[in-house]
């Protein structure tokens, strides 16, 4: 048929004579054909995750957010335990979220027996102290210099001792103590800041210890206040104990006015306090007030400022790229 055939045959379809028959007819099949288009649709939305997770409880918006932000696998395995997960999207919305760990996360915290509140949860996870530390310690990564991470989970071997060690001068120390040099020279200049604003002198009372030594210290320390040899920072030569002239014990140390004021200004000097109360409970370690660890000036503002240990700083910054910014 050529094309003016088709022509001709149109037209007189829709010719006067014709048109009472073809009006009705197109418009009705346009309707069963929306009407199966619409149903069509309807039938992939009720099977798709989004709907899917609404229909366990979760408003449209929680379902949307749920389904934007996790794998395939992980939105499968919310769908599968059937039940409205109220965490779930708390946990998404939380500031150090990420999104690998979604599955660790509900996991931790449904073990968990201390009810510790879900940024702990998070921050715990994401160090990785939910796992088994036996089985999961990993060696530490020296190459990132004065960012390395040592902590129960990360160790230095035996062999491992810093670049290079300088001397703290006698206004120091209490006995010869030695740090890389970079921390020797950020100390002296807190301590003649500390000095000035408060009267006291602070004094390092250990500093860089090896191996061998940390094996001497776990066996003399408390319970929870040594670590044991190739898992404390002592051994990179960044860490040092402090205590002032005026309150040369710890404990006494704490409680005093030049204490406070290490706490407040140290970040201004490179330094961090390394265990502080926040995490005492659940990081591993007890609380230390004179424990500090040199990472610089930049990253210790950083992590006093976000009131972050250096664990979940290394985490979020340092072992893996940058999380997406929630702030
Ligand atoms: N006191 C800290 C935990 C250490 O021994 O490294
Ligand atoms: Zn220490």
């Amino acid at each position: 048929m050529t094309l003016q055939d088709a022509k001709r045959l149109l037209s007189q379809w829709t010719d006067r004579d014709h048109r009472w028959i073809t009006a009705p007819v197109t418009v009705a099949a346009l309707l069963v054909l929306l009407v199966l288009v619409k149903s069509c649709q309807g039938i992939a939305y009720y099977n798709s995750d989004e709907c899917r997770i609404h229909r366990l409880g979760y408003p449209i918006e929680q379902a949307q957010l749920l389904v934007n932000t996790l794998s395939d696998s992980q939105v499968d395995s919310l769908i599968a335990r059937q039940e409205h997960d109220t965490i779930a999207v708390t946990l998404i919305r939380a500031r150090y979220f990420i999104a690998d760990n979604f599955d660790r996360y509900l996991a931790f915290h449904k073990r968990d027996t201390t009810s510790a509140p879900l940024s702990n949860i998070i921050a715990l996870v994401n160090i990785g102290a939910d796992q088994d530390r036996a089985t999961c310690s990993v060696p530490c990564d020296t190459s990132k210099g004065q960012l390395m991470l040592v902590n129960g989970r990360h160790y230095l071997d035996e062999s491992y001792k810093p670049d290079s060690l300088a001397t703290f001068g006698r206004s120091y120390c209490y006995e010869e103590q030695k740090a890389l040099p970079v921390v020797v020279d950020a100390f002296m200049a807190m301590q003649q800041a500390c000095k000035e604003q408060t009267g006291a002198q602070l004094m390092v009372n250990s500093a860089h210890r090896s191996y061998q030594q940390q094996i001497a210290m776990h066996k003399r320390s408390a319970r929870g206040y040594a670590a044991h040899a190739g898992y404390s920072e002592h051994q990179t030569g960044l860490a040092i104990d402090v205590t002032s002239l005026e309150h040369p014990m710890r404990w006494p140390f704490d409680k005093s006015e030049e204490c406070a004021w290490m706490h407040e200004h140290c970040h201004e000097y490179g330094f961090i306090l390394r265990y502080p109360k926040r995490q005492s409970l659940v990081f591993g370690f007890a609380y230390e007030p004179w424990h500090l660890r040199y990472v610089g000036r930049e990253v210790a503002r950083r992590i006093h400022d976000e009131d972050i240990t250096f664990d979940e700083y290394y985490a979020y910054y340092v072992g893996r790229e940058e999380i997406k910014d929630k702030r």
